[in-house]
């Protein structure tokens, strides 16, 4: 069995989930390209564990986890799988060319999951995750095992559960809140006693997975690591199932400010926290509340004048964490027309973006036409242009021709020409309370699909009447939700790639598989 370092030394493992557990946020999906995108990120965050997905949902989360586990060098990349061979077959397959795999396997434990989800008694389902555990262990020798719901198990069962899955080989201990139901201080006493009672716990790393149900998941996290966890799962933004999952940035500067209190560490790169945080905003196109510790744009704002005069005198006075400790200050400065390829790739990299060769000549195309209409193009410009550019990627329906007429005396319509993937030009004009109404109209009849769209935002990604327009929308269909967004100079083509590319990713979403696991 793999040996851990645990309780041997003062270092927590970072465990990220923001590709797993936060990608099951309503709407919050991701192509492969985004995907591969965010991992790259983490993995310059320095996060210890990337967990990329749960590979057997659906056809597309395999590939996009496989492709992270052969480009993303550093962290272990690792699946989850719920305990059947059928789900670790899946898991393993995603994650076989990755340096460092981990197959993470979880199954119910509270009685209320194991009475009314599972079905079966408590001690079948013993037999079962030690099964599971036995045959993640026939791959690799980095299993972790979680009892799914344990904050509501009943402790005599978790004991020798845990005993059991450890015999059978887990290294990986992780005790999930999975409802977000526990307190601090009893979740930090329940901790305590597992790593003292279970046998063998002191060879396997302990961790901890919290949601966000009662705002408490950073705070039950941190009470864990007090009380003998060394691994920490948490996700960017805070992002995860419901109410989310413990905000990573949120555990790593609190590790950070109050180290005389919490004498631990992690290994992460606190200045790249500002930039993982805005990608994955705007990838998923779930945004960060103003007020949010760490990051929120409020955080580092002071408005009464008592605290202005304060901060002046002394920054002290009322801030206790620096900006530039997650790299809040962006440096400013734009290009134009006559920018080259090398002053593009280096804006590119300051911004956080590696890009392959092919997808850099796309977007400085892209680059060199949005030039033409604005004169200066700032990092958020570029940055558009990069999310647009990933979000499109391996479309069905690619926008080729747009037309909208409206007026205060004629009635608004829409003419709209698509691109298949099989190469075929469909067809479709309609009428609508207004353009964009007429235009989401026209694509609904091409898609033969009756879509509902649940929230429209407009921004410009810069100031001047020049300025990018950045559409975001949600829409859903059939019980399925997706984000989507656009931009271009033109708000009314931003609007219709916005919603293109909620409809490709509604298509790529494959019903069959369970959705999510919590
Ligand atoms: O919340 C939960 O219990 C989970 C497990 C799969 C770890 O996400
Ligand atoms: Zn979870």
């Amino acid at each position: 069995m793999m040996r851990v370092d645990q309780g041997n030394t003062n270092k927590v493992y970072i465990f990220d989930s923001t590709l797993r557990d936060g990608e099951q946020t309503p709407g919050a999906r991701l192509n492969r390209d985004e995907k591969l995108e965010v991992a790259r990120q983490l993995a310059r965050l320095g996060v210890d564990i990337i967990e990329a997905g749960f590979p057997v949902s659906s056809p597309g989360e395999l590939k996009a986890v496989r492709e992270i586990s052969r480009q993303i060098k550093g962290p272990v990349i690792c699946a989850l799988a719920r305990a059947v061979p059928g789900d670790i077959d899946a898991a393993w397959e995603a994650i076989r060319e990755a340096a460092r795999p981990r197959l993470h396997v979880f199954l119910g434990a509270s009685d209320i999951h194991m009475q009314y989800k599972l079905k079966k008694d408590p001690q079948q389902l013993l037999e079962q995750a030690v099964a599971a555990v036995k045959y993640a262990r026939k791959f690799t020798s980095d299993v972790e095992y979680s009892p799914e719901d344990a904050t509501r198990a009943r402790e005599e069962y978790l004991y020798p559960l845990l005993e059991a899955v450890i015999k059978a080989g887990a290294s990986v201990i992780n005790i999930p809140d999975t409802v977000g139901y526990a307190l601090p201080e009893e979740f930090g006493a329940l901790i305590r006693r597992l790593k003292e009672n279970v046998r063998g716990m002191d060879r396997v790393m302990l961790s901890v997975h919290c949601h966000d149900d009662l705002g408490l998941a950073v705070a039950n996290s941190l009470a864990a690591v007090e009380n003998g966890a060394r691994q920490v799962e948490c996700n960017i933004n805070g992002i995860g199932e419901r109410a989310g999952n413990a905000a990573l940035e949120e555990i790593v500067v609190a590790l950070h400010i109050r180290k005389n209190s919490l004498p631990y560490f992690t290994d992460l790169n606190c200045s790249e926290i500002y930039r993982t945080s805005h990608l994955v905003s705007k990838l998923t196109g779930i945004p960060v509340p103003v007020n949010k510790a760490v990051i929120g744009i409020n955080a580092f704002a002071h408005s009464s004048g008592i605290h202005q005069d304060g901060i002046l005198k002394h920054k002290g006075t009322y801030e206790i964490i620096d900006a530039e400790l997650i790299g809040g200050k962006a440096a400013q400065m734009f290009l134009t027309a006559r920018s080259g390829r090398h002053a593009v790739q280096h804006q590119l990299q300051q911004l956080g973006f590696s890009l392959e060769d092919l997808q850099l000549e796309a977007i400085y195309a892209r680059f060199l036409d949005l030039a033409d209409k604005k004169k200066e193009v700032y990092p958020e410009d570029l940055e558009a242009l990069v999310l647009d550019h990933l979000s499109a990627a391996e479309p069905t329906y690619r926008l080729e021709y747009l037309q909208t007429v409206s007026g205060t005396k004629s009635i608004p319509a829409a003419m709209i020409r698509l691109k298949k993937d099989d190469d075929s030009i469909l067809e479709e004009a309609a009428t609508g309370s207004g353009p964009i109404d007429a235009a989401y109209n026209a694509v609904n009849k091409i898609a033969g699909m009756n879509i509902v769209l649940d929230g429209y935002k407009l921004d410009a990604v810069t100031h001047g009447r020049d300025a990018l327009g950045e559409v975001n929308v949600k829409m859903s269909c059939g019980g399925k939700s997706v984000s989507g967004r656009g931009t271009s100079t033109d708000i009314i083509e931003a609007s219709v790639k916005a919603y293109l590319n909620g409809l490709n990713k509604m298509l790529k979403i494959n019903g069959n598989g369970p959705a999510s696991s919590s």
